[in-house]
């Protein structure tokens, strides 16, 4: 034996002297068979005041649901593993118990030496289901703090344009008024501060827009659907889409974080929709229904193809995806009739923890 804690089993079981007979061989064997449930609802209870490591299940035990029920009602609270004990193995029955996922299926009377090596490959099966479980946890931390980091730096920058470079430029204009002021009509000079006039104009009109994509500050004040029609133009005249956005009268003014995950969003699908889709035109619509929030994005592009979202490479959307299912909402995409795709983010309404969204 291995100095690993013992592992915690629950049997379920109501032949009582089976029930206990099984006990007795499982402590003897070097597992800890904490309890003996007799239906579903004690199984529950005592699975709720003690996790099992593994639930060693008889399939017809007494009470409101049999055993496979009752796993299936475990396995949906707990991560736990499932041993199935059956006097009867029938087609029928092994094709329920099936769906329920579980770690063996064991016909009684239970032979010892055959129970000992399920319930090793079932802890050892488990425990690497745990580990898959820990990473997939610490890759999702991970990439929320990476956009937590992404968004931190983009404020960091626009600032700096903002309060930096942009004040140089205006106080660069501002000089060569003066400078123009005092050059001779029709000089040479007088024609080149008007020429650097437009250009510093132009300067600062471009890092105004920079800053403002980086972090638009009319999120905090303005409706949604204005930010996000500001850089519809911006971005529509640069890619050559028409893009339309509209809002229905109920859509809510959101939280400045809402409205931070939103626009990202509308960012991100209107860069899709540039390189992926080959479109004309972009329709965004923001509205409410069946108790959510919504932003669609369609395009009247190529469609997107049946695998495309799960591309390894591609993390534009599953990104989005994650952002969305940790706040209780989601994202769906999928293509339209006769040509084009739409992707819908979601939240609930009203939405929840409002501080987890940027
Ligand atoms: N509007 C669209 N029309 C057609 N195909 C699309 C559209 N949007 C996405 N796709 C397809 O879905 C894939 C996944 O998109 P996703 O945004 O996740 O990744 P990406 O854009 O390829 O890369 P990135 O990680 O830089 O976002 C794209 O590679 C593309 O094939
Ligand atoms: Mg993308």
């Amino acid at each position: 034996m291995t100095t690993r804690a013992s592992p915690a089993i629950l049997i379920v079981e109501d032949e009582r002297i089976v029930a206990m007979d099984l006990q007795q061989s499982l402590t003897e064997m070097g597992y800890d068979a904490f309890a003996i449930a007799a239906s579903g609802d004690e199984a529950m209870a005592r699975a709720t005041e003690r996790r099992p490591d593994v639930v060693l299940m008889d399939i017809r035990i007494k009470g409101r649901s049999d055993g496979i029920e009752t796993a299936a009602a475990l396995k949906r609270q707990f991560p736990i593993s499932v041993i199935y004990l059956t006097a009867h193995a029938d087609e029928g029955m092994v094709d329920r118990a099936k769906v329920t996922e579980p770690h063996g299926y064991l016909v009684k009377p239970v032979k010892l030496a055959e129970l000992r090596s399920m319930l090793e490959i079932a802890l050892y099966k488990s425990g690497l289901e745990r580990q898959l479980r820990e990473s997939h946890e610490i890759t999702r931390q991970l990439a929320q703090r990476l956009e937590t980091v992404r968004e931190e730096e983009r404020r960091a920058v626009a600032v700096a344009l903002h309060d930096g470079i942009a004040q140089d430029l205006f106080a660069m204009k501002l000089g060569l008024n003066y400078l123009d002021a005092f050059a001779n009509k029709g000089s040479r000079i007088k024609k080149v501060c008007r020429e650097l006039t437009h250009a510093v104009t132009q300067c600062m009109e471009e890092t105004r827009q920079v800053a403002n994509e980086l972090r638009p500050v009319a999120l905090a004040y303005s409706r949604l659907s204005a930010v996000v029609a500001e850089h519809a133009r911006h971005f529509g005249k640069h890619a050559n889409l028409n893009i339309t956005v509209t809002e229905s009268a109920e859509f809510p003014q959101l939280a400045e974080p809402m409205q931070l995950l939103l626009f990202r969003s509308a960012q991100e699908a209107l860069t899709n929709v540039a390189r992926h889709a080959r479109a004309t035109a972009v329709h965004i619509v923001l509205r409410t229904g069946s108790g959510r929030i919504m932003m669609e994005v369609s395009d009247d592009g190529v469609g997107i193809a049946d695998d495309a979202a799960s591309k390894p490479r591609s993390l534009g959307l599953l990104g989005l995806r994650e952002r969305f299912t940790a706040l209780g909402g989601g994202l769906s995409v999928r293509r339209t009739e006769p040509t084009g795709t739409s992707l819908t983010v979601y939240l609930p309404n009203p939405p929840g923890d409002l501080t987890r969204a940027a």
